[in-house]
């Protein structure tokens, strides 16, 4: 499974990239607006910093201003997946955007039935949002597993599932197990999964044991 990361914070974006863990990064509006930096300009850096596909999204709702969006987005950089939404006029831009070679992500995903029309349309990757629909009490995995089971009976289709809206490390182990291609995590839920407590018992118990005979490898 590839790990994308879901920030628009380059300082994040370049401290886990060193680790070799980031195959992608995942922005949206939101994000832009935590950064407080111009989307433009932090696409850029991000494309600069990750070789892997780079989501920005297009924020018109007709097709014509978010093709014209799309475009002039894909030219940042040879990395970039254009993000449009799950609606008609997100679908009809994937269409020609795909077609131009453009990767696409179509985001804002809730049910099976839009990554069937996604996968039609010829999405790079379908964004469902598990986490958005745990908060309504739905099972936002379940979803996941519906769309795998869908994906899987027709093996033409080249989307792959991108696990979005990721809130803890029990999303991520679950999308592996369900043979998803992507999650996108937020910063803090990627640094989580390194964590155990009796990793760090376990280290420090060494660490002092060594520190009493005396001897240094270097
Ligand atoms: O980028 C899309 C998605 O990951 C957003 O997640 O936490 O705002 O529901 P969240």
């Amino acid at each position: 499974m590839k790990f994308f990361v879901d920030t628009a914070e380059v300082a994040e974006i370049k401290d886990l990239a060193a680790s070799g863990l980031l195959d992608g990064v995942t922005t949206n509006p939101s994000l832009i607006l935590k950064s407080g930096r111009p989307m433009l300009e932090v696409i850029k850096e991000i494309c600069a910093i990750v070789p892997g596909p780079v989501s920005a999204e297009t924020v018109a709702t007709n097709h014509a201003k978010m093709l014209e969006e799309g475009r002039k987005l894909a030219k940042l950089a040879k990395n970039i997946a254009v993000k449009v939404p799950l609606t008609p006029d997100g679908l009809k831009t994937c269409k020609v955007l795909s077609s131009e070679g453009t990767m696409v992500n179509v985001t804002l995903c809730f049910s099976a039935a839009q990554a069937l029309l996604a996968a039609k349309a010829g999405a790079t990757f379908i964004s469902p949002f598990v986490g958005r629909l745990d908060d309504i009490g739905q099972d936002g995995m379940h979803l996941i597993d519906e769309i795998m089971a869908i994906y899987r009976q027709y093996p033409h289709f080249k989307t792959e599932v991108l696990v979005a809206s990721v809130r803890h490390t029990q999303h991520v182990v679950q999308a592996a197990k369900m043979g998803a291609h992507v999650a996108t995590v937020p910063p803090n839920v990627l640094r989580q999964c390194f964590k155990h407590v009796l990793t760090d018992n376990g280290l420090k118990a060494f660490l002092d044991d060594w520190a009493k005979t005396g001897q240094s490898i270097l």
